[in-house]
């Protein structure tokens, strides 16, 4: 068998915990967990009781320089990203990074700049390319067997309540840079626009803080268009009663919908077309059972790039890839800020919205406290 890979955990709290430390753990053939670090004592030790680790760490600099891992998981809050992916990177690791990537394309910029200085790669996670189905589904929509997509609809209208403030760096500009838009529909967002052919050109939206005492958004809707010609329509809340993610792609051929929450499975989508008196028709023969493994979206991405490393050939979902889902979160800011539709590309040095990616929001923030 070749050598396990090395990886850290940078990051124990909700989601290092729930989703990569049991990812590396059900890899354990492909990858060794070598230290966990985070500056809470008692998530740390919880961590590495829980999951055999006996090298707990405070912080990343002593980790890195002491061991030295091929891989790290960096899972903090988002204002953390940057600083860490980029020193990890000039550690010797590769970076498994959770979204959104950072806070500004500029700041995207310079994690580039350091994938190109360093000869490694920071992966965004981008989990629901990596759900069950997404990929039988992204499939029949490039190979021609269900036409090209025309309309694209994201729903993710899910539900918060107060307490998922406390943590102190949530709802903040500084540290959490956007909230429904950026935070809970990220992965609708990412997924859409992949199925979407990745092409998108324009975006008008608007981006409000309704009714939460915060700094980001709790509500967005946007429309899209695509250098193909197609047009999507994206919502994001937190604010909802009735929680749902729904994604639907009309192509030429068939409509395909998800209707899930947190995890799509491939029973959550389905496809149909219109057969005989303009009815729709369940297909029912468009997917092949899939393995185990595609269930755990992380999991399946943490195998990807795990095998990619080993390879040493480079990974999906690199920078430049997760960069064209920020620009997009940030061209939606910019849009309802200004309150004109954003191109794509339109955003670059000099404009407030590449140094920030919900520039508007202070401003924002200073109008509610009036
Ligand atoms: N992919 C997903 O489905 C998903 C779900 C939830 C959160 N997230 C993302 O994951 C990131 C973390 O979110 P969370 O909900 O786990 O937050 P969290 O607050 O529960 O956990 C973050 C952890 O990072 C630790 N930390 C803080 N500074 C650190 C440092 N310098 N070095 C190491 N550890 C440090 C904290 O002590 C805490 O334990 C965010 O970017 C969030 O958007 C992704």
């Amino acid at each position: 068998m070749s050598k396990r890979a090395r990886i850290a955990v940078i990051g124990a709290g909700g989601i290092g915990a729930a989703a990569h430390l049991p990812a590396i753990e059900a890899l354990h053939d492909e990858v060794e967990l070598v230290a966990i670090v985070d500056p809470d004592e008692g998530r740390r030790t919880a961590a590495g009781e829980r999951f055999g680790c006996e090298a707990l760490y405070a912080d990343a600099t002593t980790m890195l320089a002491e061991v030295s891992p091929d891989i790290a998981v960096v899972a903090t809050p988002p204002h953390l990203h940057e600083p860490l992916a980029i020193e990890a990177m000039r550690a010797g690791a590769w970076v498994y990074c959770e979204k959104p990537l950072t806070g500004s394309l500029a700041s995207a910029d310079r994690i580039a700049a350091a994938e190109a200085e360093t000869g490694r790669w920071c992966v965004t996670v981008s989990q629901f390319r990596y759900s069950g189905g997404s990929r039988q589904v992204e499939r029949g929509l490039r190979d021609g067997r269900w036409g090209r997509p025309l309309l694209g609809i994201s729903h993710t209208n899910w539900f918060r309540g107060p307490e998922y403030w406390d943590a102190p760096w949530r709802g903040k500009f500084a540290t959490e840079f956007g909230g429904s838009t950026t935070t809970q529909a990220y992965h609708a967002v990412d997924l859409l626009l992949w199925l979407m052919g990745g092409d998108w050109a324009s975006v008008g939206g608007v981006a409000e803080t309704i009714s939460r005492p915060i700094e980001v958004e709790d509500a967005s809707v946007a429309s899209v268009r695509f250098a193909s010609g197609a047009i999507a329509s994206v919502v994001s809340t937190v604010l909802s009663h009735d929680p749902v993610t729904r994604l639907e792609v009309v192509a030429e051929k068939a409509s395909v919908r998800l209707e899930t929450l947190y995890l799509p499975l491939l029973a959550e989508w389905t496809v149909r077309t219109i057969g005989e008196g303009d009815a729709a028709v369940v297909v029912d023969d468009w997917a092949e059972d899939e393995p185990e493994m595609l269930v755990n979206a992380h999991r399946a991405q943490l195998a990807e790039l795990v095998a990619a490393w080993r390879a040493d050939v480079r990974p999906q979902l690199t920078t430049e890839e997760s960069r064209a889902t920020l620009e997009f979160l940030t061209a939606l800011y910019k849009s309802s800020a200004e309150g004109r539709v954003i191109a794509r590309g339109e955003i670059g040095p000099g404009d407030p919205f590449y140094e920030a990616l919900d520039a508007a929001g202070p401003t924002r923030a200073e109008a509610r406290r009036g």
